[in-house]
């Protein structure tokens, strides 16, 4: 983007792919880092006199116009972090959108509607991917990908849309790609990971990588069960992935042959039902041992033991990479596996990097200042993918 910027972008309409896909409560955006991070490129732009296009999706609609996915509450947070009107487009490349682009004055910025609404945006059919590319490039001249969160996707607006427009990467690409390369590449040690979240299968590809190259891996999370059950354990009715069964099995005897520590919990928190997460009433849970979970109970966070275990497995690190919640941080009795780790990545000297919309959410809504961390990443899956080592969709397009 500092290329561009040279060149001089006033007057030209500037197309901006960010990943404004925030969680939302109804119509109310539950954690807005994602639209904060891509401010720089933004104000940037405007500042510099550009006609500044701001596009993305949210949610998975199903190609069509959808309101419980409308764009239009980050486009008014957009505006407000902006200090500036923000125009909105009621439709992504129709008549809304054009005239709002048309309408646009230098240094003024516009929202169109989710790219989602639109089966061309993620059809796996090239032509047709390719035809809504041409609808969008229509509507600028110039393109700036900067929505990290979503390279690893092959979608219109990631991968064809650069393909017709001069492109350039912008502000929050280029320092999350900076960040990540920190842990690819001449990564200092001990290198410790820590890993939760729901699904084992998520992360299979992941752990095999890290394997290879963490010192450390710390499980916890929903996927942790699935773990335990490799051990041998009884999990109760907590989450478990019984057709991974077999991959984790395989890791835990690849970690050992090859002398990398990977932790389980030792202790869980269990109940009897999942807690309700809108009242957050209290859950009452108890401790147990983590091979003695009892056959109607549900593991939903890392117990006491496990928090402590965890910190000082992290305290050493010279670099830590942290992906999902160690439970189910959103609700109060079981917010402490993820705090715990939280708080022992702020208190490592190491280099430390969390990652995942999860993650990052729970970061911020647990009341961490998220200042006290090396970076928070607003990719999940892409950081993920970025670390298994693979080509993404959307840096590729950049890469020229
Ligand atoms: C994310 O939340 O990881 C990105 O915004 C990508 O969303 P997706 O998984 O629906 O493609």
């Amino acid at each position: 983007i500092d290329e561009l910027l040279a060149e001089g972008v006033a007057g030209k309409r500037v197309f901006v792919r960010a990943d404004l896909n925030v969680p939302l409560d109804g119509t109310t955006i539950t954690d807005d880092g994602r639209i904060r991070a891509v401010l720089p490129t933004v104000k940037a732009l405007a500042e510099a006199g550009a006609r500044v296009v701001v596009a993305s999706h949210l949610g998975r609609p199903k190609g069509a116009p959808d309101p419980a996915f409308s764009l239009a509450p980050a486009a008014a947070r957009l505006g407000e972090l902006l200090g500036a009107d923000v125009a909105f487009a009621t439709d992504t490349v129709g008549d809304s959108a054009r005239a709002v682009v048309a309408g646009l004055a230098d240094g003024q910025v516009a929202v169109v509607e989710n790219l989602r609404f639109n089966a061309g945006e993620t059809s796996k059919d090239d032509a047709e991917r390719g035809a809504f590319a041409e609808q969008l490039a229509a509507l600028a001249d110039v393109y700036v990908g900067d929505g990290f969160g979503a390279v690893h996707r092959k979608h219109a607006s990631v991968y064809d849309l650069p393909a017709k427009l001069p492109h350039y990467a912008g502000h929050l690409i280029a320092t999350e790609v900076t960040v990540l390369k920190k842990l690819t590449e001449d990564v200092k040690r001990p290198y410790v990971v820590a890993l939760g979240g729901a699904k084992v299968s998520d992360k299979l590809a992941v752990i095999d990588q890290l394997l290879g190259k963490a010192d450390r891996l710390l499980i916890g999370g929903g996927m942790a069960y699935t773990f335990l059950k490799a051990k041998g354990y009884e999990v109760g009715t907590s989450l478990l992935q019984a057709d991974q069964i077999p991959a984790v099995t395989e890791y835990l005897e690849r970690a050992e042959k090859l002398g990398v520590e990977l932790v389980l919990p030792v202790d869980v928190l269990v109940a009897g039902e999942f807690p309700d997460l809108k009242t957050k009433a209290p859950a009452n849970p108890t401790t147990v041992a983590a091979d003695a979970i009892p056959a109607d109970q549900e593991g939903l966070d890392i117990g006491p033991e496990t928090r402590k275990l965890y910190a000082s497995k992290l305290t050493d690190a010279a670099t830590v990479f942290w992906n999902g919640p160690m439970g189910v941080f959103e609700h109060p009795d079981y917010a402490q596996g993820t705090a715990a780790v939280a708080q022992a990545l702020i208190d490592s000297d190491g280099f430390t990097v969390v990652g995942g919309g999860d993650s990052a959410a729970a970061v911020r809504t647990l009341g961490f200042d998220e200042n006290a961390f090396g970076h928070i990443s607003t990719g999940g899956g892409a950081s993920l993918e970025y670390l298994e080592g693979k080509t993404l969709p959307g840096l590729a397009a950049l890469e020229d």
